[in-house]
């Protein structure tokens, strides 16, 4: 386990989200229906930033090529991603975010 702090609770609303660079890992962070997420933040399909999609309902649809991906388990839901995004274990301490993720120094 390394927990990490990423951000303030309170930086982001429902159905926002914001990318987190830890080292040369590029991770999104969601809130969606109150809960925050972690995910890689490059699509699975092609180069694009699922930091610029658009979040709703417990799903990020990627800017490009509209591929939605389930926040909770990062499955791809639809085409043209066959792949699932990376998710990563998070918690909210004392009104920080929180993430588990090992990160190449
Ligand atoms: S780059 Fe994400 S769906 Fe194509």
């Amino acid at each position: 386990m390394a927990w990490t702090r990423i951000a303030a609770a309170n930086q982001l609303q429902d159905d926002e989200v914001m990318p987190i660079a830890l080292g040369d890992t590029q991770l999104a962070l969601f809130r969606s229906a109150g809960e925050f997420h972690v995910t890689d933040n490059v699509c699975t399909h092609q180069y694009a930033l699922l930091s610029d999609g658009y979040v709703e309902d417990g799903c990020v649809e990627c800017p490009l090529h509209q591929a939605r991906f389930d926040l909770r388990t990062g499955e791809a839901l639809c085409a043209p991603a066959t792949r699932a995004i990376r998710v990563y274990p998070v918690r909210v301490e004392d009104g920080d975010v929180l993430v588990d993720v090992l990160v190449d120094a």
